[in-house]
């Protein structure tokens, strides 16, 4: 039998426990070996729950109990997690969480001491909540070179978008809904202001580009500023407006390989594979070099998918007991291009009497008006360095809002 305690009986947590007790013969029988929860740590007691007999105050308790083999992170944040973590590895436990901050902030680091120790540190649940991402990229496609990782990494961010989208509401409006309906947090400066989709894609790129992506050097915009009239001139040019969160290498022969990473909104045009994620789903395109497009959809939040995530950790975790697997993702940082030299053509609204000064300045071939949005035009410029296109919009000084295109 295995061991394994619980760090953390919230969302995660809990749905951990649930996974586990629901499919626990199949589980046992995947692993090999049956799996108990023993201990769940928790600052707050739980009675009448089942799981009140488990619970445990001090961490310590946890750490010198041999039984134990395999530690479930799922407090979140970094304090104490970080210290919680090192200490498992070093006791020679192994960890599987669904941290994405620690990750991010940790994660070479955290996967060297594992290796040092024999042990694993996993997480999938780190991007894309229940979504299987991380072992594809680091298992069934070792073979390719992969030249982009791009997705709808934020459940919140793209149920208010989709939201927008279908009912035509204003972000603020959509925003309290999700809150009173519990799909988005009480502070949801996170999620809104991209920062969460941030280290899920700073995760990603390390482990595409086998380097550490700093997420501090990972440009990024939320969606606060997207609005009503940004949504029907979308519809106008038929495409949607997602929270884009992007990995890619640029090669041009004779030169080194460029990589860029970005978070914010960007318009899809239709026919693309991301251009139909909808409401609280995630989805992560990868394109390699000799496999072309794949994506991945699915539940990229909520207790239950990430759980799942969680205890497919932990099965291989039990699978690989002494054996750590390897995972592509060297500590050495990998230099971001500025985001200012990369190229795109770019969504822009401006003031209907300026439509034509801007088609020129902008280079726009086609400038379209809607029912919606009287009073305006929108058009979508040649392509242009972000640098370029700063330039021009500042000398315009009427441009009313401006969206990047995915091209
Ligand atoms: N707040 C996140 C989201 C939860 O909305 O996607 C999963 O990381």
């Amino acid at each position: 039998m295995i061991s394994i305690a619980v760090l953390g009986y919230g969302t995660v947590g809990s749905g951990v426990v649930k996974v586990i007790e629901t499919n626990q013969e199949k589980i046992d029988k995947k692993a090999g070996l049956p799996i108990r929860v023993k201990y769940v740590l928790d600052l707050r007691d739980f009675p009448g729950d089942p799981i009140q007999d488990k619970i445990v105050h001090d961490y310590n308790v946890i750490l010198n109990d041999p039984e134990v083999k395999i530690v479930v992170e799922v407090m979140g944040g970094l304090k104490p997690a970080y210290e919680f973590t090192r200490a498992a590895l070093e006791a020679g436990k192994s960890v599987c969480t669904s941290n994405k901050e620690l990750v991010a902030e940790h994660g070479s680091e955290l996967l060297a001491l594992a290796r040092e120790k024999n042990v694993n540190y996993l997480f999938e649940a780190s991007c894309g909540g229940g979504i299987p991402v991380i072992r594809p990229i680091n298992s069934s496609l070792t073979a390719e070179d992969i030249d982009e990782v791009s997705g709808i990494l934020n459940g919140t961010t793209n149920y208010i978008l989709t939201e927008m989208t279908e009912k035509g509401s204003a972000f603020e409006d959509v925003l309290k809904e999700a809150q009173d309906l519990g799909y988005a947090e009480r502070n949801p400066e996170a999620d809104v202001e991209g920062y969460d989709a941030c280290r899920k894609i700073a995760i990603l790129s390390s482990l595409a580009f086998g380097k550490t992506v700093r997420y501090e050097d990972i440009y990024t915009e939320g969606i606060t500023k997207i609005t009503p009239s940004d949504i029907s001139f979308a519809k106008k040019f038929d495409m949607s407006i997602k929270l884009l969160a992007s990995g890619h290498k640029v090669t041009e022969d004779g030169k080194e390989d460029k990589y860029y990473a970005m978070v914010a909104p960007f318009m899809i045009r239709r026919g693309h594979p991301l251009f139909n994620v909808n409401g609280v789903f995630n989805a992560v395109f990868i394109h390699g070099n000799m496999l072309g497009d794949s994506m991945f959809y699915g539940s990229g939040a909520g207790s239950l998918p990430t759980a799942s995530a969680v205890v497919g950790d932990v099965i291989d975790a039990v699978r690989h007991i002494s054996r750590t697997l390897f995972v592509f993702w060297d500590p050495e940082k990998l230099e971001l291009s500025d985001h200012k030299t990369a190229m795109r053509p770019f969504f822009i609204r401006v003031p209907l009497d300026k439509k034509d000064e801007a088609m020129r300045l902008f280079n726009a071939s086609d400038a379209v008006t809607c029912e919606e949005v009287p009073g305006e035009a929108a058009m979508l410029t040649s392509i242009m360095s972000e640098e370029e296109f700063e330039k021009k919009f500042n000398e315009a000084g009427y441009v009313l809002s401006r969206i990047r295109i995915n091209q």
